[in-house]
């Protein structure tokens, strides 16, 4: 029995980067038996690590010792060093490229210019960041289309909950008349919290400690996490073509504990959601707190938890929901776009 080969760059070697290597470390001898293929990285790039290009397999074990050790990824055996992210990408012969590089609300770069490179030579693209989508999502679409590759994002929402997938490859003809939901962990996180009584600095401190909130969380507070993801949702499930500066945006930094406490008592929460609906010919987006009914589908999403309900022509309402997600659930997510590309 034959072993195809398929090669992949790693651009980001962060968390979700890193998460990804191991599972493909972990779980490289289901892939070669399910689908008869070894998954091989052949490029790095990263900020403070070095970037690098292979003609050969790379050793991912030890990349990822070396980067748990601070030390540069030239270290490797057989590497060259490459001047930075951009020219790993046009220098690597991987076939797949895979995005990992945080997010820039203000133009979504480098990722955006990560994505256009990958694409103009001829490589697919697998990206968790969200602001290509948010920002160019017709733009890089068009490029991956009219050059016969794919561009896939699962993780860009909800992690490696399947949304797109769900749309996308499970329900064909379906017209999606509004999607609503709490997506934003850090959020959820905080108000949960509150309502049980603690204030919001030391909400936050706890996401913080947890790893969950940034050391800079206002994307989150501030509600830009969740509009981002808005326009990622919008652009790719309803044909929209809106910027998360076009999303109608409030944030939770305001809200009193006593309102919280207040409307827990009767019968109700306060949380962070976002809606994205079609009026008319449009599609409105906004993200702001609401007071959640006990009956409500988002009524029982608490602390890291998230969840987003459809309302569709034929299907009705469907919602999936993901029990406080960690790492693995979105490097599973790149996993399953790289594994649907095999
Ligand atoms: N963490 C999650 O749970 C989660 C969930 C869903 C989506 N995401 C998205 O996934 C992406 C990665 O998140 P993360 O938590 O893995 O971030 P992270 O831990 O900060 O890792 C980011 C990686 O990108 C590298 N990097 C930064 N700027 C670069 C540049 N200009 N060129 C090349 N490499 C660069 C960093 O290099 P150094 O290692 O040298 O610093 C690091 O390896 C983000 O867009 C995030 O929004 C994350």
């Amino acid at each position: 029995m034959s072993i195809r080969q398929i090669s992949i760059a790693l651009i980001g070697f962060g968390n979700t980067g890193r998460r990804l290597a191991e599972l493909l470390v972990e779980r490289a001898g289901a892939i070669e038996e399910r689908y008869k293929t070894r998954i091989v990285c052949t490029a790095i790039a990263t900020a403070h690590h070095g970037s690098i290009v292979s003609g050969a397999a790379l050793d991912l074990s030890l990349a990822l010792d070396l980067v748990r050790h601070g030390k540069p990824l030239m270290s490797l055996p057989g590497v060259e060093q490459v001047k930075d992210s951009f020219e790993a990408i046009s220098r690597s012969s991987a076939e797949v490229v895979i995005e990992t590089t945080p997010l820039n609300v203000d133009n979504a770069e480098p990722a955006l210019t990560h994505i256009r490179r990958a694409l103009e030579t001829g490589k697919h693209v697998i990206t968790a960041n969200k602001g290509p989508l948010a920002f160019a999502a017709r733009e890089i679409q068009a490029l991956a289309a009219s050059n016969n590759l794919y561009l896939r994002y699962e993780s860009t929402v909800m992690d490696g909950a399947p949304l797109f997938n769900l749309v996308n490859r499970t329900l064909p003809l379906i017209e999606i008349k509004s999607m609503r939901g709490i997506i934003n962990s850090t959020t959820n996180f905080i108000l949960t919290r509150m309502e049980q009584g603690s204030s919001f600095d030391e909400a936050l401190s706890e996401a913080q400690r947890r790893g969950i909130a940034e050391a800079d969380p206002g994307h989150d507070i501030d509600g830009w996490d969740a509009a981002v993801k808005a326009a990622v949702l919008a652009n790719s499930l309803m044909g929209a073509d809106l910027k998360p500066g076009m999303i109608s945006r409030e944030g939770i930094r305001h809200l009193e504990r006593e309102s919280l406490i207040e409307a827990y008592h009767s019968g109700k929460r306060l949380r962070l959601v976002t809606t994205i609906e079609r009026i008319g010919d449009r599609v409105e987006a906004r993200v702001g707190p609401e007071e959640i009914e006990a009956g409500d589908l988002l009524y029982v999403i608490d602390a890291f938890s998230n969840a987003l309900i459809f309302e569709t022509d034929l299907m009705g309402t469907i919602a999936i929901v993901e029990q406080n997600p960690e790492l693995t659930q979105t490097a599973y997510g790149l996993l399953s776009d790289l594994l649907s590309i095999l």
